[in-house]
């Protein structure tokens, strides 16, 4: 089958079977075309509870696919591959949780919406890249233990300096790949054009760029910035899809090692496959801790509104 006969199933089984599909933005292109929505962490988790099909199909990571359900629990939802973890979301166990919350007893628990359910339900309110500011600084609480991503605590840390920020050794592999001397030699190639980063990388790199924020943050700004190169420094397919949105721009890589393996472990035949109902994995979430994990996005969701 070729890509478009591929993409037509895909559609027409979308419509037979009473299908939503999902996808993050750094999936392949030929999975976004194929989509009912796309975005970042955050417009994904909402657009969870507002779906009214009664499949969902997350082509993503698996603690998306664990969002969708607790968000939209009668529905029937499906990770497309289900080998796509998030290694940062994986760091993270009960066991560390707890001996974080003891060392930290005095402060009100924060993760990041890459975390398994599980830590989810040990915590007060979870953010995303794009809403964490914005959350923190609206929480009543001032003394804050952040989990698991240590680079994404320091960016909130230096943002809302009235509170307490303590943070745990964590973060993404894609993103600390890269530091200052790629930096330095993507500033020399490209002399100009602005550096935009997501809040995933090392201070260092987050300090030196023109803009800070989530997948979907990073690419709105480019299209919609009157620059006509850029340097994009998160996971690799966010500069690939710009290039197709503004094709009269350029946009460059800040390294050739931001590619997240679990974010492209998902493939347009997987998708196929799960919306045949003969692939991809259906989400439980163990009874016990459903709602305080609901619980905690939730809150997200109210406060970050
Ligand atoms: P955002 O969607 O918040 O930019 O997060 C990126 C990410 O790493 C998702 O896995
Ligand atoms: Fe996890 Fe990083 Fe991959 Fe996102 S880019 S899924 S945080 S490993």
């Amino acid at each position: 089958m070729t890509i478009s006969q591929v993409q037509d199933a895909i559609l027409t089984l979308k419509r037979d079977r009473d299908i939503c599909v999902l996808a993050h933005v750094y999936q392949a292109r030929e999975i976004l075309e194929v989509a009912d929505f796309t975005g970042d962490s955050y417009a994904l988790s909402v657009e969870a509870g507002r779906t009214e099909n009664s499949r969902v199909i997350m082509c993503g990571v698996r603690f998306m696919a664990e969002n969708v359900k607790l968000l939209s629990p009668e529905k029937a939802v499906y990770l497309a591959n289900p080998s796509a973890g998030c290694p940062m979301a994986d760091q993270l166990g009960a066991e560390r949780m707890r001996a974080a919350m003891e060392k930290y007893s005095g402060s009100t628990a924060v993760c990041y919406m890459n975390t398994t359910a599980q830590i989810k339900a040990m915590c007060d309110v979870c953010v995303t890249s794009s809403s964490a500011v914005k959350i923190i600084k609206a929480m009543d609480e001032q003394d804050i233990l952040f989990v698991p991503d240590c680079n994404l605590g320091a960016y909130v840390a230096r943002r809302v300096p009235e509170k307490t920020i303590r943070l745990i050794n964590g973060g993404c592999p894609t993103h600390v790949a890269v530091g200052s001397a790629d930096v330095e030699r993507a500033r020399r190639e490209h002399p100009g054009a602005p550096l935009l980063v997501h809040p995933e990388c090392v201070p260092d790199v987050v300090e030196a760029a023109d803009y800070v924020g989530s997948s979907s943050g990073i690419f709105d700004y480019a299209v919609k910035s009157e620059s006509r190169e850029f340097i994009i420094g998160t996971e690799a397919s966010i500069a690939e899809h710009l290039q197709y949105a503004c094709p009269n721009k350029r946009f460059y890589y800040l390294s050739n090692r931001l590619v997240c393996p679990n974010m492209k472990a998902t493939t347009l035949m997987d998708l196929y496959h799960c919306c045949q109902g003969d692939g991809g994995e259906e989400i439980t979430i163990p009874e016990a801790i459903f709602a305080p994990a609901k619980r905690c996005i939730e809150r997200m969701i109210e406060l970050g509104g």
